[in-house]
């Protein structure tokens, strides 16, 4: 049987769990595909690191050149991680003519634009599954099943750690930091979650996922990102109050001008909606197109196996492409969008929670200001809770402008009565139709 031959950069947890399941599962490998998958070299920082998977050690290099020039490799996986000399192994692979395969999010999502130009000057094409969702095939899905379709909208909880946090937080009611420390017990979280928590790995994917969509690649200038760290227990306690719980969502949306929204931030969706019932580690995507109506993809977004098993997806799809030269180098820009919008002038829901002095007037003063910004209120409650001198007052906005909010929020904020700067999570109504 013709042997495909691997370069691996890395046999961290992800590297080393392509290696396992590729020899696991040699066989069926083979079977399905009519080729053999063969790693050939495995290039890593520290040769002499005890290993999770042990690899032969006549395959193991410190010397990531050695797989772009060996002449029996054919396809290079870059599982190292960070930036620079992942980019620069990647741009030397697809200059040799091998095919890449890479789960680095952060990599692409500041050098896409890069690495897909490359990519299409030498004809090789670039894989990229485990960049986003991990064993989710949403990449694929955007790329290959929905090609018929103009994506209307993607919502996306896309960062594991994030929301198991936000889980423990709503089931418990413990606070950020003691559910991240547990998160951290538990292995969930990163030795430094800060990309976690911040909600720039949710924004990497992102990126991705909308460039995908959009047909151009989305600069990391154009997304707008805010993190979990200033979620409280209480804000997700009157959420549920209100019929809605907390998600950190990644939104991609396009307007009738063809124009992209795009932003990662702590967000109220109805607690009916199926997202809601995403809980712990877990990712979901539901990807709106105009001819397929809504979808919805769930699984495991990080982890060896799902994301070994996203992996192998694409070094099938890489072995096939040798045999069968294509046309699509992994991402197919076009100029049917091109716009981002930005947060200033995105219309959304809100959700406002304001620490104000339990006195006759102060609501009249605070709905004075909405109303005179045109901001219209849906709701409001004046929840139990100790909050020292202050109680809250937390409101539903109707559609409002993120100006519109800033410059009311600016002038609440002044008010004597109101004792903190008013927290405003945004709101996603998410009606399946
Ligand atoms: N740390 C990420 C998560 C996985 O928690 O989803 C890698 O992107």
């Amino acid at each position: 049987m013709q042997q495909i031959g691997i370069g691996l950069a890395g046999l961290g947890t992800v590297g080393g769990g392509v290696y396992k399941h590729l020899t696991k599962n040699r066989i069926l490998l083979m079977e399905r595909l009519g080729l053999e998958l063969v790693v050939r070299k495995i290039a890593v920082r520290d040769p002499s690191k005890t290993r999770d998977v042990p690899a032969p050690p006549a395959l193991i290099t410190r010397n990531w050149r050695d797989l772009v020039d060996d002449p029996l490799i054919q396809i290079v996986v870059e599982l190292m991680g960070g930036i620079e000399t992942a980019l620069e192994l990647v741009l030397s692979a697809i200059q040799k003519g091998k095919i890449v395969v890479t789960g680095n999010k952060a990599l692409l999502a500041e050098h896409g634009q890069e690495i897909f130009l490359a990519a299409t000057k030498y004809k090789v094409p670039v894989f990229f599954e485990a960049a986003a969702a991990g064993g989710v095939p949403i990449i694929k899905s955007i790329r290959e099943a929905f090609i018929g379709n103009h994506i209307q909208s993607i919502h996306g909880i896309i960062n594991g750690t994030s929301n198991y946090i936000l889980t423990r937080m709503a089931a418990s009611g413990m606070g950020f930091k003691e559910a991240l420390a547990e998160a951290q017990q538990l292995g969930f979280a990163e030795a430094d979650p800060s990309l976690d928590v911040n909600g720039w790995d949710a924004a990497h994917k992102a990126i991705i996922l909308a460039s995908l969509a959009y047909g151009f690649w989305v600069g990391t200038d154009k997304i707008y990102v805010e993190g979990i760290e200033e979620i409280t227990a209480d804000d997700i306690r009157f959420a549920g109050e209100l019929g809605y719980c907390v998600k950190l969502l990644a939104i991609i949306k396009a307007d009738e001008k063809s124009e992209i929204e795009i932003r990662v931030h702590p967000t109220l969706i109805p607690r009916s909606h199926v997202l809601a019932s995403v809980n712990g580690v877990f990712n979901a995507v539901a990807v709106r197109g105009d001819v397929v109506g809504e979808t919805l993809f769930y699984g495991r977004g990080a982890g060896q196996d799902p994301t070994s098993s996203a992996v192998m997806s694409d070094l099938a799809e890489a072995a096939v492409a040798i045999e069968c030269p294509r046309r699509s180098y992994g991402f197919t820009p076009h100029g049917l969008y091109g716009t981002c919008k930005p947060i200033d002038d995105v219309v959304s829901q809100y959700y406002l929670r304001i620490a104000v002095v339990d006195k006759p007037g102060v609501l009249a003063q605070v709905a004075g200001i909405l109303g005179e910004e045109d901001i219209g209120i849906s709701s409001v409650i004046q929840p139990e809770s100790q909050e020292g001198e202050s109680v809250p007052l937390v409101l539903m906005i109707h559609y409002a402008t993120n100006t519109q909010m800033q410059k009311a929020l600016g002038r609440i904020a002044r008010l004597s009565s109101v004792k903190r700067p008013p927290r405003m999570i945004r709101v996603e109504m998410l009606v399946a139709s």
